[in-house]
């Protein structure tokens, strides 16, 4: 049979699952929302429900609705006293937003090194990063793999660093039988359109300490203290900021949940079948879960591909296949520490203050010196979570399509 991308008949010719999905059950209670004006969280109930329901959701104590991934990680940050001239340490495998909410505090996001069978950081390589200005430990669970989060609280807690885990692809993903997100400090939640609970933008911060979860409360409204109401004047004791969730955000989200736990399940049992069929393709290497890890939430379902398997095959002529065959597939984040932003920011006028010229020097080395991470963005690839809500035939047009490429790549060459 001829490739789809040399004129042959496509392996796949049906559509995938559109996401998100629209809830026609919640049509009623949302257009009450919408018609009663009550758009504000201060003027309605629907964020403390859509809290309540989260909390239920994946045994939080505590859930704070936060208008996005973004802000919940600055909520964080900033709370745990991430402040001007601090280093963070952080997964350099993961969206930009790890990265930018760290230049939002004035401070250094500091590479660990990625663990290329895992795609999440490389405990062995926190240490060795620690310096009297590290202020906080930020592993991401990438793609809802859980990171190795054992060994990084351990970490934290010989060098009295906090954790905040970057859980915003993770929702109901397991880490030794406990929800990811939970683990930590605290935990930070996206809730963003393509994601598994999606309200277009939105998101959730996650802790059991009382205290700095009213503290959280009260820096993402303005800073009025915790227990005052969402509105009016406050006694402005703390500076804050407003990361406020809105009512019609979390009444799309109270529509959503429902569904999450039975596409968690769906999404599981599909990707064991896909780990099952790609175990005996060579050049196909699946993620594998960090020591401790118990369930990925399968935001995506990455893997590696090894070219030399392919008799060279490029990685963007694979991919390029394998769309042409009707299966969708994305590369994994890039060496995005060289993108310019970080050097934006180290010549800026702040960081030039915050930083002596050595710290910045040395700094812009480091970066040249993540050669795990480096490889990985070189050879990953991903299948997105809505393909993981199809049945298992469909599964079989993914390994199809790959058995079909690898047996005609010669043509390609
Ligand atoms: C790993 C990670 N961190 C942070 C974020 C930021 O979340 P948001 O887009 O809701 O601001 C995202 C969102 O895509 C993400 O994937």
């Amino acid at each position: 049979m001829d490739l789809a991308l040399l004129g042959g008949q496509p392996v796949r010719k049906s559509k995938w699952i559109d996401w998100p999905v629209w809830n026609k059950e919640a049509e009623g209670s949302m257009m009450e929302l919408l018609r009663s004006g009550n758009w504000f969280r201060g003027d309605g109930n629907k964020c403390v429900e859509f809290e309540q329901a989260y909390a239920d959701l994946i045994g939080a104590k505590r859930v704070l609705a936060t208008a996005s991934g973004t802000t919940s990680l600055i909520i964080a940050l900033h709370t745990l006293g991430v402040d001007a001239g601090d280093e963070v340490i952080v997964s350099p495998f993961t969206f930009i937003a790890t990265y930018n909410v760290v230049f939002n505090q004035k401070a250094l996001p500091v590479f660990a090194d990625t663990d290329p069978e895992t795609f999440t950081i490389n405990p062995h390589k926190i240490e060795e990063k620690i310096n009297e200005r590290t202020t906080a430990i930020l592993p991401v669970h990438i793609c809802g793999l859980p990171a190795d989060m054992n060994r990084i609280l351990a970490i934290g807690k010989k060098h009295n660093l906090p954790v905040i885990e970057d859980a915003c692809q993770a929702w109901l993903a397991e880490y030794d039988g406990k929800m990811c997100g939970t683990l930590g400090d605290l935990g930070c939640f996206s809730f963003q359109n393509s994601k598994h609970i999606p309200s277009g933008e939105g998101g959730a911060l996650v802790g059991s300490n009382e205290a700095l979860m009213d503290r959280c409360v009260s820096y993402h409204n303005c800073g009025r203290p915790y227990g005052s109401s969402m509105k009016g004047m406050g006694d402005y004791a703390v500076r804050g900021s407003n990361k406020r969730m809105t009512e019609v955000q979390a009444g799309l989200l109270l529509s959503q949940i429902g569904r999450a736990r039975k596409d968690a399940d769906k999404r599981l049992e599909n990707a064991l079948y896909l780990d099952s069929r790609f175990k005996d393709i060579p050049g196909i290497v699946p993620y594998k879960l960090a020591d401790g890890a118990t369930r990925s939430a399968y935001h995506l379902y990455p893997f590696r591909y090894k070219k030399e398997y392919f008799d060279g095959l490029p990685r963007h002529k694979f991919m390029a296949a394998l769309q042409a065959e009707g299966i969708p597939c994305g590369m994994g984040y890039g060496k995005q520490y060289f993108d310019g932003l970080i050097e934006e920011a180290i010549t800026s006028k702040g960081y030039q203050r915050l930083f002596s010229k050595e710290r910045l020097d040395r700094y812009r080395e480091e970066l040249h010196n993540l050669p795990d991470n480096d490889l990985l963005t070189e050879e990953a690839l991903w299948f997105y979570q809505n393909m993981l809500l199809a049945e298992k035939e469909d599964m079989d047009d993914i390994v199809n399509a790959v058995l079909k490429i690898h047996e005609n790549r010669s043509k390609l060459l």
